[in-house]
Formats: C-alpha cells, structure tokens, sequence
C-alpha cells in the first residue's frame, strides 16, 4: 500500500487555512501524525477518508486518484474519528456487526467471527450485549476503535485514538496496532501526545499551523537534538531564572534544590551535564530551532 499526499492546502469557508502546501509519501507500517492543537491533524485525516475535499492538490492511493475511487477506497478504509461518540441504540456486538457490514465483510457466520475477535482485542467481550450508547466513555472509545480495525482494513486512519484511554488500555492498544501493522497496511494514528509516537512508528510527520515541519524516523529527529539536551542543578533560589533562560522539559526536586532537563545549546553554569535525548526532548528541540523559519 502507498499514499500520496501531494500538495495539499486546505482552506475552510471562513477562509482559515488549516492546511499549507502539505506533501507526504505513506507506506506500510505505522505512520505517527504529530502536532498541537489546531495544527492540521484532524483536517488531513478527513481528507484522507474523503469525507472533505481538499481546496487544491490531490492524494492518490496505490497511485489511483482518490476523489476518483472515493467509494472503493472508502471500503478499504478503517477509520476512527476525533470526536467519535454517539452510539446509536445497538448492543455492542450488533453495532460492529452493522460496522462490520461497512467494511464489506460478506456472510453471517464470518462477520460473527470477526465480532467475537474485535470485542475481545478491545476488551469489550463481557460487555457485548450492552447497548452501545450507554457504555463508559472509555468504553465507547474502544468501541469505536474496534469499528475503525473491524473487516482488515487496508488503510487504517485513526484521530487521536487514545483520549480517554486509561493506561492499561493505552499499552493493549498500542500493542493491537503494533499487531495489525506488520500486515500489508497502512496506519495512520494522530497524537499530539509525544509518547503515543511509540518505536514502532517508523515514520512521523510534524505539523505545525497547517504546515509540514518535519517528515522522517522519529530516530533521526532524535539525533538532531543530540547534544542539546542537558541535566542541570539549581538551587530552590534559582529555579525561576532557569526557567526564563531554558526550555525545561522536567524539573524534579533533589537535595538543596532541583534537577532539571532542559534543551539548549550550551547551557553556561548550573553544573550542566549532556544526557541522551528522548523523542520527547527531540519534539521540543525541533520546533524551538526549526519553526519559525516555516511560519512565514
Ligand atoms: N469547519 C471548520 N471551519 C473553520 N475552521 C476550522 C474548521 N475545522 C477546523 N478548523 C480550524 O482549522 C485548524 C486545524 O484544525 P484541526 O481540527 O485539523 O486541528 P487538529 O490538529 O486536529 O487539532 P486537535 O489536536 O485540537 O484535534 C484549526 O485552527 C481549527 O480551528
Ligand atoms: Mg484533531
């Protein structure tokens, strides 16, 4: 599998551009859609399951148009969107049968098959002949998760499928996916939660104000911030100037006063010692030195 997004802008009728000249090649495996509140995520995630079109440029599918084979494409595609949570009043097992149905899978015998195996990746077996609309939230989350990956779904697009997760949940999850994207799929998960970028992305992209910052492994973002990240001491005294001079990315309390990780260059003073950089650091090293050349 393979998509293309070439060029992507999207402009919205109040006339807000939400997404600037966007480019980006996709392939097999699990791709991590990275960016703050309001970058773009969600608007290319729609475009990508066709549900908008985009105000110039095109996105093509195993090299076919996807405004051409919109329906084809659609059939093929799992998708969980952000805001996923009105149930209609179905049991859980009825409401993924009827998704399953969606996904085009043929048979009565095999979409039950399918069912029994989603409710019990996503934990929901106990709860299969409860009606959908009055589960926990955490649970409808689950649910909808299980309605994007029901039917093998070639392309797998999923809006910040975590919210609402709790930690337990959150591993399971990541572990179904880490499953699913050994086949021959494309997943595509958005976060604007660093740590859901977990080492079986391969690929990531940041966005930032509808415009692409960076596109590659999240190893080689985390080698750009080599000997940029630092562990520091203050004192209880000093830990305001700290944290006016430096990007601080935890702070936790020692003897006498503090232990920082900041990003910097060159931190001068506070007994700094350079330590290894996680994606974490490297997300905020990135968008500190690499923004606002791209603002523009
Ligand atoms: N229907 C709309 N009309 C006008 N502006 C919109 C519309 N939908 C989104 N926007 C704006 O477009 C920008 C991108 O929104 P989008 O929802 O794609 O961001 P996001 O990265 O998904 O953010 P979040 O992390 O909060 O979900 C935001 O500034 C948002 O306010
Ligand atoms: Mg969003």
């Amino acid at each position: 599998m393979d998509i293309s997004i070439q060029d992507l802008t999207k402009i919205y009728p109040n006339g807000h551009k939400a997404l600037k000249s966007v480019s980006l090649e996709i392939s097999n495996g699990m791709f991590g859609l990275l960016g703050a509140n309001g970058a773009g995520k969600s608007t290319l995630m729609r475009i990508l399951v066709s549900l908008m079109s985009p105000t110039t440029g095109k996105v093509l599918v195993n090299g076919e148009d996807l405004r051409k084979n919109r329906k084809a494409i659609r059939t093929m595609t799992g998708y969980l969107p952000q805001d996923f949570s009105a149930f209609p009043k179905l049991r859980s097992w009825e409401f993924l049968d009827y998704s399953a149905r969606l996904a085009g899978v043929k048979g009565k015998q095999k979409r039950r098959d399918a069912v029994e195996e989603m409710l019990e990746e996503v934990g929901l077996y106990e709860a299969r002949e409860r009606f959908a609309n009055n589960l926990s939230g955490g649970m409808k989350r689950r649910l909808g998760i299980a309605q994007a990956l029901i039917g093998d779904p070639k392309i797998i697009i999923v809006d910040e499928p975590t919210t609402g997760l709790d930690p337990d949940e959150r591993i399971r999850f990541r572990n179904l996916l880490t499953k699913i994207s050994a086949r021959d799929v494309i997943i595509i998960l958005s976060t604007h939660i660093v740590g859901d970028i977990s080492s079986t992305c391969h690929h990531m992209a940041l966005l930032r104000s509808g415009r692409l910052m960076y596109n590659g492994s999240p190893e080689a973002l985390i080698n750009q911030a080599k000997g940029n990240v630092w562990k520091i001491k203050a004192s209880h005294e000093q830990f305001d100037e700290v944290n006016v001079k430096f990007n601080v990315i935890s702070s936790i309390p020692s003897v006498g006063g503090w232990e920082l990780e900041v990003v910097n260059e060159s931190p001068k003073g506070f007994d700094a010692v350079p330590i290894e950089p996680n994606l974490e650091h490297a997300y905020v090293y990135y968008m500190e030195h690499y923004a606002e050349a791209s603002l523009l």
